[in-house]
């Protein structure tokens, strides 16, 4: 094969960049520039940046190679919804942040999705499922990054959030270790720390506030929040910036008895499988169910984005889409295998 060829799942994307750079070459800058016109749509100046970047991804990237791969996923996500409601909460946002911020993860006996914070994503077997379809109708071509990053998409999208473009070309990593996830941000992280773990995968205070809203779905364990309930500090019994009744609700659904279930815990919102700003309002009240996520009121520097989404839940959809379009393209590795397994490296 020569030098200069391009794979094949990389020239439908190599192709939209060559088309899209004459296009701009031809075309004569207006006077001014606003947000909606063709100079700056995201396809444009993305495929621009990419290529500046020397990076594959791009909203185009299976075109070619395997062009019903979107679909297969939106299926697979759709069909476990209708069979396990719980699916959209469970098999994707949470799942999506330890995988986007541990490109580099592993084989070992324990598999990543098993480490401690991950513990919640219980319907991974959507991600394996959809996989197994993409190996037989595109086999070796989808990586399960990409997989993770668009079914993560369409659970949001299918419970009445936002829709964005996943851009493609992930590879996945060829070593995978649990105790990586052990560097996920923890519930009971002040700002500071939320502001210096999201940093280091190049996201800033209105992402972390913005992301956090992924907590508009789901579900937690008692064991993620129990500690705010009883003996929190030497002179608070509860964490005072709970409300109190819903930390008496919390302390019936977490009984401290040796016979509490295993699947003990909460939702992390009143509307737990819709996508909505319900979680914003709740911190306003005082009912954020971890310490991460009430600590978002108590410091000026995301209080008001906390405010803000709490009354417009479109501002908070919008930069939702955005955030998670940061943290999908942060530290994509272009080198890298295409697992076969999503469990473990071939
Ligand atoms: C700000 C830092 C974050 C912390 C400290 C955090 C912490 C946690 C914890 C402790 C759980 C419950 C685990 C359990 O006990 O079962 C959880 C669940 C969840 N998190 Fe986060 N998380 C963070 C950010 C995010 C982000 C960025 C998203 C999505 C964009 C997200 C989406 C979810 C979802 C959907 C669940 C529920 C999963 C389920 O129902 O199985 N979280 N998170």
């Amino acid at each position: 094969m020569g030098q200069d060829r391009i794979p094949k799942d990389r020239e439908a994307c190599e192709m939209l960049k060559l088309s899209m750079l004459k296009k701009w070459r031809q075309l004569e800058r207006p006077d001014s520039f606003d947000a909606s016109d063709e100079y700056h749509s995201q396809e444009l100046s993305m495929a621009i940046y990419q290529r500046e970047e020397n990076a594959a991804i791009c909203a185009h990237y299976y075109d070619q190679s395997c062009p019903a791969a979107e679909k297969i996923i939106l299926e697979t996500v759709k069909n476990a919804t209708l069979y396990d409601p719980k699916v959209p909460a469970r098999s994707s946002p949470q799942n999506v942040l330890p995988r986007l911020l541990h490109q580099d993860s592993t084989q070992s006996n324990q598999a990543e999705k098993d480490g401690p914070p991950n513990i919640s994503v219980r319907s991974f077997y959507v991600i394996e499922d959809a996989k197994r379809k993409l190996e037989k109708a595109c086999p070796r071509t989808v990586s399960c990054a990409d997989v993770i990053a668009i079914a993560a998409r369409d659970v949001v999208t299918l419970s009445g959030g936002p829709y964005w473009s996943v851009l493609k070309g992930r590879k996945d990593g060829t070593i995978s270790r649990a105790t990586e996830t052990r560097n996920l941000p923890a519930p009971t992280f002040n700002v500071s720390q939320l502001i210096q773990s999201f940093a280091a995968r190049g996201l800033s205070v209105k992402d972390i506030v913005t992301l956090s809203g992924g907590h508009t779905l789901g579900f937690s364990h008692c064991s993620s929040f129990e500690a705010r309930l009883q003996n929190f500090s030497k002179v608070h019994d509860i964490d005072p910036s709970m409300n109190y009744a819903f930390a008496q609700t919390l302390k019936k659904k977490c009984p401290r008895s040796s016979n509490r279930g295993k699947n003990a815990g909460t939702v992390l919102d009143s509307t737990s499988s819709v996508f909505d700003n319900v979680y914003f309002k709740q911190i306003l009240s005082g009912k954020g169910v971890f310490g991460s996520d009430q600590v978002l009121l108590s410091d000026s520097r995301t209080k008001w984005i906390v405010e803000t989404y709490a009354q417009d839940q479109k501002a908070f959809f919008r930069e939702f889409a955005a955030s998670m379009v940061k943290l999908g393209n942060f530290g994509v590795k272009e080198t890298g295998q295409v697992r076969l397994n999503t469990r473990f490296v071939n």
